[in-house]
């Protein structure tokens, strides 16, 4: 059989990645997917540097439009990124008849309700297991190997950037600034890291979970996001000192009232496996009301580890490509016909825990105060630190670890402490997760 026929549309990292592995394991994929598969050209604004990053071999032009839909290609692979033009690349692309494999998360985040929509009217499939996770195949899980459950929650270490940053900082006391630009020189980073440290990038990947957990549209912009970089060191350590870890976790969980979806830094016991995943690595843990927790682990960004997943994707396009459309898995897991309209909860409804700093006159009396803001809201303390402050004798830094409560009832509580005279300092809160 003649190899199916890709179109690649962008030359940077992940194109590189899977032009390699492609070329690498050629003769296994081959038996894979029961033909083989051809990179019969690339699109790029730059020539010659596509050709550097590619190792010209692949014909490459600058007509992005022309190769997502000319007549020979099978499938194309959109790996630019961004909203437009990447956008409308695809939808033409879809409605030439292509199938599409993707990465960009933003753009399913945003857009992916009307690309799942032209897919399904076109007869055609959007495979985008790269998009969350990077290598880990965590997609293909939740969509397939957990078909069986009804799932509880989702809570995952989903940017490699920002686990890097603060992995980085914890064990090495590097400043953010370094940690930064080391992630974007090793191509972790996003072209625009701000989507990594203020946390949009796991909010688009944790939007895309959610939709295929619940079976609900895809809704990003009901996701909650507080990035990393207002976190302080002293924070980390006194997590530390606590028995915690700080991770930024994006979390999904389906409550009796509808669905929490967030993405902040969280404290987490330092036993649990999530809490000791370092570096660029990603790890998810999946709750299943038949299975129980599952915990998916591996490299969430880089050239080859996300080619991995383009590739896969590959691969099912290519075994699965002249099926009937109605007997292909859906693209959010539920058949489109069958999706919830669970609303997605406003924050203040949300349950969970919460660390507070607060930077108080070392006075009698002072934390009588606080406690008896605390009782009044109906909230009960799980854990109190109080340490120097270092600048002044007479304050001190009070640190308290709550049980769950409602986030409404900790924002009142917070707006009284915070009023109180001998509170002399913006209070500083985290949200806290057991994950049991
Ligand atoms: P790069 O920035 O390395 O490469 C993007 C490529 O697309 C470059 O060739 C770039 O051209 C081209 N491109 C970007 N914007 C345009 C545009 N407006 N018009 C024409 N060409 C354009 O990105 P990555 O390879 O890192 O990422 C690709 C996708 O994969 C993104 O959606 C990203 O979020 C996703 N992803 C990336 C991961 C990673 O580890 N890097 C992991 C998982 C997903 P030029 O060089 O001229 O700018
Ligand atoms: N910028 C992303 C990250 C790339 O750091 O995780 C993978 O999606």
């Amino acid at each position: 059989m003649n190899p199916i026929r890709i179109a690649l549309l962008g030359a940077g990292t992940v194109a590189s990645g899977v032009v390699k592995v492609l070329e690498r394991n050629q003769e296994e994929l081959r038996r894979r997917a029961g033909r083989g598969m051809e990179v019969v050209a690339v699109a790029a604004r730059d020539p010659e540097k596509a050709r550097k990053a590619l190792g010209n071999r692949s014909p490459i032009t600058q007509d992005f439009m022309a190769l997502a839909t000319r007549p020979d290609i099978d499938i194309v692979v959109e790996l630019m990124g961004g909203i437009e033009p990447a956008r409308q690349l695809v939808l033409a692309a879809i409605a030439a008849g292509k199938h599409v494999v993707t990465a960009n998360k933003a753009l399913l985040a945003l857009h992916g309700n009307a690309i799942f929509a032209a897919a399904q009217e076109h007869g055609v499939m959007v495979a985008f297991e790269a998009a969350v996770a990077g290598g880990i195949p965590i997609i293909k899980a939740l969509r397939e190997g957990l078909a069986a459950n009804r799932i509880e929650w989702v809570a995952g270490i989903i940017n490699g950037t920002t686990n890097f940053i603060l992995s980085e900082m914890r064990s090495k006391g590097l400043d953010f600034d370094t940690v930064l630009r080391e992630a974007q020189r090793l191509g972790y980073a996003e072209a625009d890291p701000t989507f990594d440290i203020e946390g949009i990038d796991a909010a688009h990947k944790i939007t895309l979970l959610c939709a295929i957990a619940f079976g609900v549209p895809v809704q990003f912009d009901k996701v909650y996001i507080e990035g990393i970089t207002k976190l302080q060191g002293a924070d980390i350590r006194y997590a530390e000192q606590l028995g915690y870890r700080i991770k930024l976790l994006g979390i999904t969980r389906r409550t009796p009232a509808g669905i929490e979806l967030r993405v902040h830094p969280t404290l987490i016991p330092a036993t649990r496996l999530l809490a000791n995943v370092e570096g660029a690595m990603n790890a998810v843990v999946v709750q299943g009301d038949a299975v129980g927790a599952t915990l998916y682990y591996g490299k969430g960004a880089g050239a080859e580890p996300t080619a991995s997943s383009v590739i896969a994707d590959l691969v099912d396009v290519t075994r699965l490509h002249t099926a009937d459309p109605e007997h292909r898995v859906p693209h959010l897991a539920f058949q489109p016909g069958a999706l919830a309209d669970t609303p997605i909860l406003p924050m203040d409804s949300i349950h969970t825990a919460y660390y507070l700093r607060i930077h108080v006159r070392d006075e009698a009396g002072v934390l009588a105060e606080i406690t008896h803001i605390l009782a009044e809201n109906q909230m009960s303390i799980d854990a109190l630190l109080q340490r120097p402050s270092g600048e002044n004798d007479q304050h001190t830094d009070v640190i308290l670890l709550t049980h769950e409560t409602e986030e409404s009832r900790m924002n009142n509580a917070q707006d009284r402490i915070q009023a109180l005279d001998s509170v002399l300092a913006p209070i500083v809160r985290l949200r806290k997760e057991e994950l049991r």
